[in-house]
């Protein structure tokens, strides 16, 4: 009988793109998904350690699974529980201290042995059942290895479609260790898939309708990869912009292509080029610059000034002029005064950004800026998070309204909420909501927007003249 699995995805766009793989690696033992956790045989939870609001998340989840393991036992079934992802990496061995009726601990890097993982666990708890032993301790699997083998060449091919828009995941870890975030210590150490492994990804996940992808790395544009053993099969590697120059030609059929996250140190003129002469490459970037403060993005080892992220943007500006910008920005780090936070809005009013994430400073446990003394008072940060966020609105806001009665090209991705509604995006990553017929899903469609919501656009599609088909980044 087909069995049911549930997975549960916090944190970041990698996380996303990992449920989705280990969802592949575990078609094969019989399990196929579920919306529901409580009927579920196992359950995943993909988990992300970034923020301690973040983790927290993690514990009171596997609370509520762990009612729902007891209740399917007294009922003669089972469940198993995995946790899989950030806060796994960072504290398995606890984690499986703390609740022993969890089944399984795995990290971001060993998900490929996952039927292996399970095959174990099963086994623990048939010995158990024998026994008439209800919970277990220390019969956990965990698995938070960094192997010397890269899980990539050990997946399954993608199976589960990802619909039009798709991630593919092509670099992972960091090397940076600013000196706030955890990422460096649960991905671990730079590295980047091979050109051709990527290649027949994106192959694979247009076959299965996607028209978009999404470059994803925790330091994408530290992309390095194996050459095309083909082209080049000496030992060289690729940078980014020749990974993006690459796939606009040979998987053509991904009409559009995005890549995140970015690091302003390796933001380099090539892939500035790119963005000028690749017209799949959208006019937008997700850059986090955290701080205008140069004091503080020393303090953070960002290794970049305030005025190196300007000059970055003025680059991509006269490559590509209608190019949108978004970023992270951290506000109440350690030591920040007021000063340094007014760099911040200085920053943020001097370039203008389509959209942004900003978060209160978190320390983490292991980070070096957790053991700075001069903490910025939570009331501090309150407010200051406020100011940026009100300032960071205002710009969301102008930038959509400037979208208000232009013609832009809309990829349409999936049906709306109301009847005879598509939804889709812009160039510029906005949401826009549209009347379409259905078999547009996976089209590229002139939309006039029309309407401006919080969020979201809405628009109708252009007819006449306004419905030839543009350039893409004939709208500027
Ligand atoms: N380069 C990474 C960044 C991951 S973390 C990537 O691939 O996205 C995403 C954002 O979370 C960071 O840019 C930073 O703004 C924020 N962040 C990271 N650690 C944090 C902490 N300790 N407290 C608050 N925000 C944090
Ligand atoms: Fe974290 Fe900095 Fe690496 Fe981004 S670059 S993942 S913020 S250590
Ligand atoms: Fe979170 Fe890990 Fe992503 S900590 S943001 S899930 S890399």
């Amino acid at each position: 009988m087909a069995k049911k699995l549930f997975i549960k995805t916090y944190g970041c766009q990698m996380n996303v793109y990992d449920s989705a793989r280990m969802a592949d690696v575990l078609a094969p033992l019989g399990y196929g998904p579920t919306d529901n956790a409580s009927e579920a045989d196992m359950v995943i939870l993909n988990t992300c350690h970034i923020r301690e609001k973040a983790s927290e998340k993690t514990f009171s989840e596997l609370g509520r699974l762990r009612q729902d393991q007891a209740r399917r036992q007294a009922e003669g079934s089972d469940m198993i529980i995995a946790v899989a992802g950030c806060v796994a990496q960072a504290e398995g061995a606890e984690i499986m201290a703390r609740m022993p009726e969890i089944d399984i601990v795995l990290g971001p890097q060993t998900y490929h042995r996952l039927p292996e993982m399970v095959a174990r666990a099963t086994r623990a708890r048939d010995q158990r059942r024998g026994r008439g032993i209800a919970k277990h301790h220390g019969a956990g699997v965990l698995d938070t290895d960094f192997p010397a083998e890269s899980k990539f060449d050990h997946l399954p091919e993608a199976m589960g479609s990802q619909g039009v828009s798709a991630f593919l995941a092509i670099q992972e870890g960091c090397d940076k260790f600013c000196t706030f975030c955890v990422v460096p210590y649960t991905r671990g150490a730079e590295f980047s898939r091979p050109v051709d492994q990527i290649v027949a990804e994106a192959r694979k996940l247009s076959a299965q309708g996607a028209r978009e992808v999404t470059l994803l790395g925790q330091n994408v544009n530290a992309y390095h990869g194996a050459a095309p053993s083909r082209s080049n099969g000496d030992g060289s590697s690729w940078n980014l912009a020749r990974l993006v120059r690459h796939l606009a030609e040979k998987v053509p059929e991904l009409r559009r292509i995005r890549y995140t996250t970015s690091h302003p140190r390796d933001m380099d003129d090539n892939l500035i080029a790119a963005h000028r002469d690749v017209p799949a490459l959208m006019p937008f970037l997700h850059l986090p610059v955290q701080s205008g403060s140069d004091r503080i993005l020393a303090e953070m080892n960002r290794q970049h000034t305030a005025d190196h992220y300007r000059r970055i943007i003025g680059k991509l500006r006269e490559a590509c002029p209608d190019i949108a910008l978004s970023s992270d920005f951290i506000v109440g780090f350690p030591g920040e005064t007021e000063a340094d936070f007014k760099a911040t809005l200085r920053l943020i009013e001097d370039i203008g950004f389509a959209q942004s994430f900003s978060f209160k400073y978190s320390p983490r446990p292991g980070t070096p800026a957790a053991n700075i003394e001069a903490q910025v008072p939570v009331d501090v940060m309150d407010a200051r998070l406020q100011e940026v966020q009100a300032l960071l609105e205002r710009q969301l806001i102008d930038f959509n309204r400037a979208t208000l009665g232009r013609t832009v090209p809309v990829l349409l991705e999936r049906l709306g909420r109301d009847p005879g509604q598509l939804v889709g995006k812009s160039p510029y990553l906005q949401a826009v909501h549209v009347t379409a017929p259905e078999h547009h899903i996976g089209e590229i469609v002139d939309v006039e927007i029309t309407t401006l919501g919080h969020y979201t656009l809405g628009g109708v599609l252009a007819a006449g003249p306004a419905a030839l088909p543009l350039p893409e980044r004939a709208i500027a």
